[in-house]
């Protein structure tokens, strides 16, 4: 038996909640580097109050571009456990500045040097299935045998899947096959984060996640499928020359096969997210004149718990201390 330790998601899902606060006046505006922005700004001046000596391993970016909450900077007040730390202020900024579902803002913590460091990796090809299905597929396999493995595996025809996938060109050739098999599909522009975590929840209308996105967020969305349970496949997959020049030389092999065990090496793990734009998944920010509410998800790798929390910020109180202006 352990004595009950500090669940520190239950922090950093204030970080989140600024976070998605400051943005969210950016909705629907056509600006994502201005909501981007306000989201940074408030996201590292809430990370001041938080026991822990982190460092950024998934951040803005490198320092030269990124002058806050860039790979490799040091957050929180020193004081608690070193920590991995993956960020990002808002995960969909093309979904805020046009006023669509699922921009979060999000937040990952993994014991120091547990925390998959993708280095120059930008693209990862992904496949993301819930618990029932974790020992069935295989992220070489065709995607035909991947649906009906996963359907046996929940009980259901390939025709009753949905399968998120980013609609991007280069999904062309995997929408049709997903087509082909029978399975229905959910198109985003963006966001597969939100994707990934819908289809590790049995209450989202997502089954399964395929396509190739963002390798940042494929080690976030890890840090909460770790807890949630389900699995994340993924291979480095660049997309441009550059990219694959820089992991040829750093010696990256593309035939690695990740698992969520292996982008996230330990079960003492941390994750929140707020909802910013609203969206089936976690509704988005609203103001209500006075203050505003949000609705965040908070997970505990170590125990499993899984906590929704609906938070009513009051801007006369709040106004008084936070050195982020809401209101
Ligand atoms: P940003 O918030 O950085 O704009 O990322 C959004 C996103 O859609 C991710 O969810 C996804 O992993 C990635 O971009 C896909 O990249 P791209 O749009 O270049 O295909």
């Amino acid at each position: 038996m352990e004595a009950p330790q500090k669940n520190l998601a239950l922090d950093l899902v204030r970080v989140t909640e600024s976070a998605a606060l400051a943005s969210a006046r950016w909705l629907g505006k056509g600006d994502k580097n201005a909501g981007d922005q306000a989201a940074v700004d408030a996201m590292r001046l809430s990370f001041d109050s938080i026991d822990i000596a982190g460092k950024v391993i998934i951040g803005e970016g490198e320092k030269d571009e990124a002058p806050m909450l860039y790979n490799g900077e040091t957050l929180g007040t020193g004081m608690g456990p070193r920590v991995d730390v993956a960020v990002d202020p808002v995960e969909g900024t093309n979904l805020l500045a046009f006023g669509r579902p699922n921009a979060i803002s999000v937040v990952g913590v993994a014991p120091e040097g547990t925390m998959y460091d993708p280095g120059p990796s930008y693209y990862m090809k992904k496949l993301v299935v819930p618990h029932e299905a974790k020992d069935v597929v295989d992220i070489n396999a065709p995607v035909e045998e991947n649906l009906k493995n996963t359907a046996k595996a929940l009980g259901k025809d390939v025709d009753d899947l949905v399968v998120f996938v980013l609609d991007k060109p280069r999904h062309k050739n995997l929408i049709q096959e997903i087509r082909q098999a029978g399975a229905r599909i959910q198109l985003h522009t963006d966001g597969d984060v939100a994707g990934a975590l819908m289809a590790v929840d049995p209450l989202a209308e997502v089954d399964i996640m395929m396509g190739t996105g963002g390798t940042p967020e494929g080690v976030l969305a890890a840090c909460a499928i770790k807890a949630l349970g389900g699995q994340i496949l993924a291979k480095l997959d660049p997309q441009k020359e550059h990219e694959k020049k820089a992991l040829a030389e750093l010696g990256y092999d593309l035939n690695q096969i990740f698992t969520v065990d292996s982008l996230i090496k330990s079960e003492d793990v941390f994750f929140a997210a707020t909802g910013i734009s609203g969206g089936t998944f976690l509704k988005g920010v609203r103001y209500t004149g006075d203050g505003a509410v949000t609705h965040s998800l908070v997970i505990r790798g170590k125990t499993g718990t899984v906590r929704r929390i609906q938070a009513f910020h009051k801007w006369e109180k709040l106004m008084r201390i936070s050195a982020v202006k809401y209101d």
